[in-house]
């Protein structure tokens, strides 16, 4: 069992790797001679367990089916290679265009339900968050200001030195510190639609499906001119491959490597924010293969940051002349943003308790402040932190 195990893992490896590498004849190849081992696995376990099998090899099929019917484009890799002179095209307005519409139209016919499945992500038009609703994340800010906002506002200049619009980018830290919010702003800023899904919802209510609902996702974002593709807990959806990951895992992990390769060429600007709180726990593959260019570290806002989060939170509320919010910037630190809203809206509850029962006016006093902080300690502790820094410094150096 374990032999045929370990081949059908290696030819899923290597066809990841092929995917990489541009080639889209070994990735076939691998592809299905991952299927052929899992049918194999299939009709040695049989049971469920051998169905389950079953159902994986099916999937590694319809990879092979779906490279047959888009090839890759040349190479994708930025990294160490030395194709890139030779890769970069003569005339950067037309690079492989052809490519690009394959990939978007290829699905239809594919498709006999339609869009009977954008119930299952969510597309918001505009939503109405700005950059200057978000407090703090100036370097989050600038980065995309250089990769997306920029290039779309001065095209000539961007495509004359081969910049594009868009990419892939990580976003990651601990939870409540803005990642959704930051999403939702760049999609407003750009005045482009966003897609949002969850990994976990991705993998559990597609059930059996996912790799074709994730590829139909990202296809459906990539058919619109300009669009932001939120994808939160990408953990979930692009896990680190163990022993134990699970055959839909792997699956996964390929067929969204293999599409956002394919969307390199597109004329299309397809931003995919990935969003995570345990980057630790992300497939090395996703990492190695540049589908997320940028990692942007969104932390633990600092003193500034909670002020401003503090002013907007109380923004239409009077406070006592006792309440110095500067202090309460200052004294909240490792409190997520999330945590320094929650504070914010008790003391405004614990006052208009108070207010009643003393029949006083609506007026949020020091000592509400106080009682707030009581019932709303920091979600962030120092060993989360480290946790963040320790990846850090083992990713990037
Ligand atoms: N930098 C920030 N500026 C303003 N509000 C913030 C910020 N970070 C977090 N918040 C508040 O916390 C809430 C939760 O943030 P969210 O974007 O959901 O965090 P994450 O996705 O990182 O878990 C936001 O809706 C907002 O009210
Ligand atoms: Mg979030």
């Amino acid at each position: 069992m374990s032999y045929l195990f370990d081949q059908k893992t290696s030819h899923e490896t290597a066809c990841e790797n092929a995917i990489r590498a541009g080639d889209t004849e070994k990735a076939i190849f691998h592809a299905a001679k991952a299927a052929e081992f899992g049918f194999a696995l299939a009709e040695k376990a049989g049971g469920v367990i051998g169905a389950r099998h079953a159902e994986d090899a099916e999937g590694w099929l319809e990879i092979a089916e779906k490279l047959r019917r888009n090839p890759l484009p040349a190479s994708q890799v930025s990294g160490p290679r030395s194709q890139g002179a030779a890769k970069r095209p003569s005339t950067p307005a037309q690079p492989a265009l052809d490519l690009g519409r394959a990939a978007s139209a290829a699905p239809s016919p594919q498709s006999p339900d339609g869009d009977a499945d954008s119930s299952e992500f969510q597309v918001t038009n505009d939503t109405g968050v700005t950059f200057d609703d978000i407090d703090g994340m100036e370097e989050a800010k600038s980065a995309i200001r250089e990769m997306v906002i920029l290039p779309m506002q001065a095209p000539e200049k961007a495509a004359a030195l081969g910049i594009k619009a868009g990419g892939g980018v990580l976003l990651y830290g601990p939870p409540g510190n803005g990642k959704t919010m930051f999403g939702k702003a760049i999609a407003h800023e750009i005045a482009a639609p966003f897609f949002y899904a969850s990994g976990a919802q991705i993998r559990s209510k597609w059930h059996g499906e996912s790799e074709q609902k994730l590829s139909r996702l990202l296809h459906e974002a990539q058919s619109r001119p300009v669009a932001v593709l939120f994808l939160d807990e990408v953990d979930g959806l692009l896990p680190r491959r163990t022993a134990e990951s699970s055959a839909v895992d792997n699956r996964l992990v390929t067929q969204f490597l293999s599409d956002v390769g394919g969307f390199r060429d597109s004329p299309n600007t397809l931003l995919i924010l990935g969003a995570t709180n345990k980057p630790w726990e992300i497939d090395e593959a996703v990492f190695r293969t540049g589908r997320f260019d940028e990692k942007l570290h969104i932390g633990v806002p600092d003193a500034a940051a909670r002020l401003g989060m503090l002013k907007r939170s109380f923004k239409t509320a009077p406070l006592a002349p006792d309440v110095d919010l500067p202090a309460w910037a200052e004294r909240l630190a490792n409190y997520s943003g999330s945590d320094v809203v929650g504070l914010a809206r008790k003391a405004c509850q614990i006052a208009f308790r108070r207010s009643i029962d003393e029949s006083s006016d609506p007026v949020v006093r020091a000592d509400d402040l106080e009682r707030a902080a009581r019932a709303v300690p920091s979600s962030i502790t120092p060993a989360l932190l480290a946790q963040y820094n320790a990846f850090d410094k083992q990713r990037f150096g």
